[in-house]
């Protein structure tokens, strides 16, 4: 029999999977505080996450039992690898469920954001009727910047197409040129390339050592005066204070924001500003993506606790000791 312990809310659709499996014991309770989840790691032979979970090595190393990490959802910065690895533990995500829910809320974050759409319903909320202080800014014929070009930046360049945008966008580790897949999105070589041409930057960049704080004092400096700037992808990707220093002194004209240096960002000075609006990590959370992602990786975890497939294996290395 194996345990599997779900520490943070997985669509019903993944849940029914691995009720249904015959040598499974399951504990969903939903989103588990971390006194819990660490009262019952000992137990479990799978642990499933999303972001909410910090599966540090404190929790791993609990873990007696643990032989697989299951990710619902794509980034794995909330998992030490380093100790998973160290101790064979199997950890896994799903990239392909939540791409277009992501671009998706990208675009609703930089529509919301340039024709001001919270603050025109809270105004309107209010008792107001101020059309004039709402009017806006629209996306066609502006340049849209995409750092990160995987799958998620591909989708928001395949829907910045369809707005009608210039749409450029850099990663580390593809070719300058235009993209062979979309021939309309012009790959540029240098981060530095990609910024003064942008009205609108994006952020599609998993977070790394080299990636983090991407979007800095230097980099907003080298920006157009005036510039928004949307982030769905990991809050720890742009430098805060710099941030909130470019929208005080007007270099940049606004900011959307869906996830945060420390989540919930309680105390953020960026949180209430008339020039910022923001979601609380939403970008993947829509019925169709978490029924996906809950499916791929219940099915997932149960393979490779079977040892019959690994799929979406972030730490390959573990497997040659399986
Ligand atoms: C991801 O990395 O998959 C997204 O940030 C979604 O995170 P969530 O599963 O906590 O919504």
């Amino acid at each position: 029999m194996f345990h599997i312990l779900v520490s943070d809310p997985l669509h019903e659709d993944g849940l029914a999977i691995l009720r249904a499996a015959e040598d499974v014991t399951l504990s969903a309770p939903g989103k588990m505080a971390r006194d819990e989840v660490l009262a019952a790691i000992p137990e479990a032979h799978a642990l499933i996450v999303r972001s909410g979970t910090k599966a540090d090595r404190e929790l791993i190393e609990k873990g007696v039992n643990l032989r697989v990490i299951g990710r619902a959802g794509v980034g794995v910065d909330n998992v030490d690898l380093e100790t998973a690895t160290e101790r064979g533990i199997i950890v896994m995500n799903a990239p392909e469920a939540t791409t277009w829910a992501v671009a998706e809320h990208v675009f609703g974050l930089a529509l919301a954001l340039l024709r001001n759409v919270p603050q025109a319903h809270n105004s309107l909320a209010a008792g107001e009727w101020a059309r004039k202080k709402y009017a806006g800014y629209q996306l066609r014929g502006r340049t849209l910047g995409i750092i990160g070009y995987g799958r998620i930046g591909q989708a928001i360049a395949h829907l910045g197409l369809a707005f009608g945008m210039e749409v450029i966008a850099y990663d580390p580790i593809r070719p300058p040129g235009r993209d062979p897949a979309r021939p309309d999105v012009e790959l540029v070589a240098r981060l530095e390339d990609l910024l003064p041409r942008a009205s609108i930057i994006t952020l599609a960049a998993t977070l790394t050592g080299e990636s983090r704080s991407i979007i800095n004092a230097q980099t907003i400096a080298q920006m157009q005066d005036g510039a928004w700037i949307v982030n769905a992808a990991r809050g720890a990707l742009i430098d805060e204070a710099a941030l909130l220093d470019g929208l005080e002194s007007g270099k940049l004209r606004g900011a959307a924001l869906d996830v945060y240096a420390k989540e919930p960002p309680e105390g953020s000075p960026l949180i209430g500003r008339p020039d910022v609006i923001h979601t609380p990590h939403l970008a993947a959370s829509t019925d169709e993506a978490q029924s996906l992602v809950a499916v791929y990786i219940a099915q997932q975890v149960l393979d490779a606790l079977h040892g019959v497939d690994y799929k979406n294996v972030v730490n390959p290395a573990v497997l040659e000791r399986h």
